[in-house]
């Protein structure tokens, strides 16, 4: 792919139907349980991205058969622990934390040591976090300062654990209870609010989970070694890579976009609820049940009297990948938007507040910002017309995907480096961009 691309015209009006990629989430997670169910399982509409394939090869270095098919992808289980792998397998997590926490708790039981790797980005993020629950399970870690490259073994003597998880991270609660699913008795995680789709597929599988949640908080239960059957799954498409279509639409003049069968998990859909408080004209329809998770279409239209918004903390968890596109619009919205509590937003694959209030900066909006908030002065009446340069964002895939779409509805002439960045999560972004008009050389 080339080094950067070139954006000099704003994108005219437009009315289309596209669909974006399949959600990585799920995705990630139907491979890490089908290679623990027992028997055949197989995923229609897998996402075809860098982070799914690490999780497929990761998968095979366990000793599980993975078949693809052009439309569908099949894996032979083991059943539980049933992993066959040599002593110091290594792991290359490349760009994806989902993979690099959940895969812990998938190997809770085995006594083989894994070296776990990953790119540079990775290589700079928290592990902490997953690996102080782990650690009182039993799994042994070897690591510089809990970050990647690291070493980590399981044990054949898990011990259930009771955990508070207090960040709101749905990937330390996912290993957590993909550790509890391989560790006898029962594990209680009392937990933030997060996206709850490993609960859900732990519900349709069957599995002994108990779930009892009040407006702070919610308690987990999980009963463990309960094998499963191979099971089929449809992804639906993912929210957070709509989210990109939705602000180009809500910013572009006289246009509308249908993104069709996405993922509306509650625990997902904040930017939906952001939007239509800022004013925007959004609609979910079509809903439907895929596997426990639901489903819709979202229909957007150009947006011209943008509000601000003071972000109820809430929402944080429920749009923590679409804050960065959420605070372009706000540069748009008349008034002043303040979110606050957002400092998981430093920790995501490039540091996302600093980054993303820089960016606002070089566009001419000014920001105020704490290492936990951010202030956006909105202006209805941005334009710009001057040269832009983004470079050196980690190639965070959404950092690049956000500056495309402010060059294609705010104007000015762009140079926005690292493409290849999107390989990890939506490789057919610009394709998408380009069939509805936009011009991207
Ligand atoms: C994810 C959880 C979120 C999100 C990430 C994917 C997941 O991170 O930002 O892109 O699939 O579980 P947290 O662990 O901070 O919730």
């Amino acid at each position: 792919m080339k080094k950067y691309v070139l954006i000099d015209d704003q994108i005219k009006k437009y009315k289309k139907k596209i669909n974006v990629s399949a959600d990585k989430s799920l995705s990630i997670r139907w491979i890490l349980m089908a290679a623990q169910a027992v028997g055949k399982s197989i995923a229609y509409n897998l996402l075809n991205s860098e982070d799914v394939n690490n999780s497929l090869i990761a998968v095979k270095k366990l000793g599980v058969k993975v078949i693809k098919k052009k439309n569908l992808c099949q894996i032979n289980g083991v059943g539980l622990n049933g992993f066959s792998l040599k002593n110091n397998t290594i792991i290359d997590a490349g760009n994806s934390g989902t993979l690099a926490r959940l895969i812990f708790g998938v190997l809770a039981k085995s006594n083989k040591t894994i070296i776990l790797k990953g790119d540079k980005s990775l290589s700079k993020r928290d592990f902490s976090r997953v690996i102080k629950p782990l650690k009182k399970f039993g799994l042994i870690f070897k690591s510089n300062k809990n970050n990647l490259p690291l070493k980590f073994k399981g044990t054949n003597y898990l011990t259930p654990i009771k955990y508070k998880e207090l960040k709101g991270s749905a990937q330390v609660k996912s290993s957590i209870l993909l550790a509890a699913l391989n560790t006898p008795g029962k594990t209680k995680v009392r937990c933030f609010p997060s996206r709850d789709h490993t609960e859900r597929l732990f519900k349709f599988l069957n599995l002994p989970i108990k779930i009892k949640k009040n407006k702070k908080y919610e308690i987990i239960e999980l009963t463990g070694q309960k094998q499963f059957s191979g099971f089929n799954y449809k992804i639906p498409g993912d929210i957070s890579s709509s989210a990109f279509f939705i602000v180009l639409t809500l910013l572009s003049k006289n246009s509308e976009i249908k993104i069709k069968n996405i993922n509306i998990n509650k625990s997902r859909t904040g930017i939906v609820e952001i939007l239509k408080k800022m004013n925007a004209k959004i609609k979910l329809i079509n809903k439907k049940i895929y596997n426990g998770e639901e489903v819709s279409d979202i229909v957007i239209r150009s947006s011209k009297n943008l509000k601000s918004i003071n972000c109820p903390t809430e929402m944080n968890s429920r749009a923590i990948d679409e804050l960065i596109i959420i605070f372009l619009a706000c540069a748009k919205a008349k008034g002043i938007s303040y979110f606050k509590n957002i400092q998981e937003l430093r920790h995501k694959e490039s540091d996302r507040l600093k980054l993303s209030a820089n960016f606002l900066k070089m566009i001419g909006v000014k920001v105020e910002k704490t290492s936990s908030t951010l202030k956006i002065h909105g202006n209805p009446n941005l334009e710009l017309n001057k040269n832009y340069i983004v470079k050196n964002f980690m190639k965070d895939h959404r950092i690049f995907m956000m500056a495309c779409i402010a060059a294609l509805t705010l104007g000015g002439k762009w140079k926005i480096h690292d493409p290849d960045s999107i390989k990890t999560s939506f490789p057919k972004f610009l394709s998408i961009l380009k069939s509805i008009g936009a011009k991207i050389n």
